[in-house]
């Protein structure tokens, strides 16, 4: 299986000059490189990336970074996945722990949002992750991931994305260790293969989250159950981002 990066570029890039220097970094490094790589740019942005990237490169696309789950309607200030599909993007974060922390989205919007997306037909990328390790975390994770995924379909199943990300790892620079985040996947994976059987669940891409940089991606991407990751802040930096992507 080729390593998925997914680049949130969070609101930190802002400017299209500092979006065309992480493309160009990000299509240098993806001509050598295994990886796909999703570039998620603040959704104001995503047209002009679109027609940056053009035809140059199949390794790169573009997603969003949050999405509503209707498509029309008395919604101000929201967009559903259609029109996400019409300006191109082809991938979409949902649930991400900034998402849920800031904008209160339960577990609930989240498998809205979900359902909405594949809908729609664009490859949403659930994110869920525990906020710290006390006691029965892995209970937490669970109950989480089950509800941010209710009423998928056995077809949807097979072709979800999972990113887990642990929230104290996320912006801190203090990574999860691939042996732990290789435990929680197996985890997921395991939930997967019980409601939708093996086989399905096997198919499943998951990726780890929260604080991967060029030092520890090689590390994430040699455990077996982890099948890329979601990088938030060295994303957005050209000349780590092309590490990253070079290290997949
Ligand atoms: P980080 O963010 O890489 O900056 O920790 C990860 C994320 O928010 O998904």
């Amino acid at each position: 299986m080729r390593p998925l990066l997914i680049a949130n570029w969070k609101l930190y890039v802002r400017r299209p000059a500092q979006a065309l220097a992480l493309l160009d970094a990000t299509a240098r490094a993806a001509r050598t490189g295994r990886a796909r790589v999703v570039l998620c740019p603040p959704t104001p942005l995503i047209p002009f990336i679109v027609n940056a990237i053009g035809s140059r490169n199949k390794n790169i696309v573009v997603g969003a970074q949050d999405v509503f789950w209707e498509d029309e309607g008395a919604f101000t200030g929201s967009f559903g996945p259609r029109l996400l599909k019409q300006i191109r993007a082809s991938y979409v974060i949902v649930g991400h722990s900034e998402r849920r922390r800031v904008f209160g989205e339960t577990d609930s919007d989240v498998s809205r949002k979900v359902n909405a997306s594949f809908a729609a037909g664009l490859h949403p990328v659930v994110c869920v992750g525990e906020r710290s390790r006390k006691a029965n975390w892995k209970r937490e994770l669970s109950a989480q991931f089950l509800a941010s995924i209710k009423g998928i379909s056995r077809a949807n199943a097979a072709k979800l994305i999972v990113a887990y990300e642990p929230v104290w790892a996320i912006g801190t620079g203090h990574a999860d260790t691939p042996l732990e985040a290789g435990g929680a996947i197996l985890v997921l994976r395991r939930l997967l293969a019980k409601a939708f059987g093996k086989k399905i669940a096997s198919r499943v891409i998951m990726l780890y989250g929260g604080s991967v940089k060029a030092g520890n991606i090689g590390g994430f991407l040699d455990h077996p159950e982890i099948n890329g990751a979601l990088i938030g802040r060295a994303s957005t930096i050209p000349r780590e981002f092309e590490r990253i992507i070079v290290r997949s």
